[in-house]
């Protein structure tokens, strides 16, 4: 009231109170309503952070297994929505395929999209989660010009959404369980980062009263800039091009500190992590181990080790504090997978999703929430009068 503090990119702003995620950047400290990372990486699953993440405690064994039971009964998606993708161009970015499609959901539950109202949330909650990976798998085939499977709803979370991107309608699809641990790792390990770009766009969307569907499609995009989840399909276009050029190693990293034109050094720095980041330690664990699992050797792997040495021990990185951040290794093992480089960020969208649930549905219920309504600077013309144009 009276004076305003201009904060470009709100370094040092805070738009909000929250109870689901803390960081310490310094100390490189994640944790999901006070559990660390890395014992839920060990030791949890997907859709158990995503009902801690949403409803703020560990679910009992039962709770989950409802949980769990209720997601597997929402994935079908109406059939006139599958008719939607052949409205869309065979090129279509799967991230915009996403956004889309999420968007184009809400039309079918507008009558029950009140987020005023509980048992709307609950159920528009479950609907997304269960049928988001559906539409990813969907903007999958797409890209690749395959039939679109239905989903099955035997299989658990991870196991339905591998079988919708990789099996084919004329064959048996066989899980391959080094694919679900190492997808559902990573998925948990994007699932929430509290008001980081998407997460800061969904709840600002949100407080306007919009419903979940299109608070979630703003957010997919907001994630779909090479700066933010962009960045991990950025990273294995940048160490295809490395390999490509025949260009040194040495010699791309200082392109990168001469800052040539659009020259990043993709998947490090990060605006909160100033020593590491406890994800893209956890990535790069998982990376090894997978790829050995899967029997897969990739040079792009071994170019992003020499990468990661090299900057770390170069002086412009280190005085800007600047380390691999998420997104660094975890294409290489996408990749592995089978998954094409435009669906990567696809991944992170559907790992972040229970954490825009949960940011959106605790915004949603705070009764401090406001419409969010940044102040501005005026710096344009003082008033003049209007001449007529000659
Ligand atoms: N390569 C080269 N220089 C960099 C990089 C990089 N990846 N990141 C930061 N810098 C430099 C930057 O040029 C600046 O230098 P100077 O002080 O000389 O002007 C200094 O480091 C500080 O950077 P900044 O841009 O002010 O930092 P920021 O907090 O605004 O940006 C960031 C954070 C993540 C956008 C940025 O580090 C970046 O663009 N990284 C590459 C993209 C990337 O990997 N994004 C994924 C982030 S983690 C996943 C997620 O989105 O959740």
């Amino acid at each position: 009231t009276g004076h305003t503090t201009l904060d470009y990119g709100f370094v040092n702003t805070a738009s909000t109170k929250s109870d689901i995620t803390y960081i310490d950047g310094d100390q490189g400290i994640l944790r999901y309503r006070g559990y660390p990372i890395e014992q839920l990486a060990k030791n949890s699953t997907y859709l158990e952070v995503a009902w801690l993440l949403i409803y703020g405690e560990l679910p009992s064994a039962s709770e989950l297994a409802s949980f769990d039971e209720r997601i597997r009964r929402h994935t079908l998606l109406h059939e006139d929505l599958k008719r939607f993708f052949s409205s869309l161009p065979p090129t279509a970015h799967p991230m915009s395929v996403l956004s889309a499609a999420t968007a184009a959901l809400s039309t079918y539950y507008e009558s029950e999209s009140d987020p005023h109202n509980p048992e709307h949330v609950e159920l528009n909650t479950v609907r997304m989660l269960a049928k988001l990976p559906v539409i990813a798998a969907y903007a999958h085939k797409k890209s690749i010009g395959q039939a679109f499977l239905y989903p099955d709803n035997s299989l658990g979370f991870v196991d339905n959404f591998l079988k919708l991107n990789f099996g084919v309608l004329s064959e048996i699809y066989e899980v391959n369980p080094v694919m679900t641990k190492a997808l559902d790792l990573l998925l948990m390990l994007h699932a929430d980062h509290e008001q980081n770009a998407s997460t800061s766009t969904v709840r600002l969307v949100g407080s306007t009263g919009a419903n979940q569907f299109a608070s979630i499609s703003a957010g997919i995009q907001a994630l779909s800039g090479p700066l933010h989840g962009g960045a991990n399909e950025a990273v294995l276009q940048m160490l295809g091009r490395i390999r490509d050029s025949g260009e040194s190693v040495e010699r791309f990293v200082e392109r990168v500190k001469n800052k040539e034109e659009g020259v990043k050094l993709m998947g490090f720095g990060h605006r909160v992590y100033k020593n590491y980041d406890p994800r893209a330690k956890l990535v790069k664990e998982a990376a090894d181990e997978v790829l050995e699992a899967l029997g897969v050797s990739d040079p792009l792997l071994d170019l992003a080790k020499e990468l990661e040495q090299i900057a770390l021990q170069d002086d412009y990185f280190k005085e800007r504090r600047l380390y691999p951040n998420v997104d660094f290794y975890t294409g290489v093992i996408y990749k592995a997978m089978g998954f094409p480089t435009r669906m990567f960020t696809v991944l992170f969208a559907i790992g972040r999703l229970p954490g825009w649930l949960a940011q959106w549905r605790e915004a949603i219920t705070d009764p401090q929430t406001k419409i969010g309504r940044p102040q501005q600077l005026y710096t344009g013309a003082a008033e003049r009068n209007y001449p007529g144009i000659g």
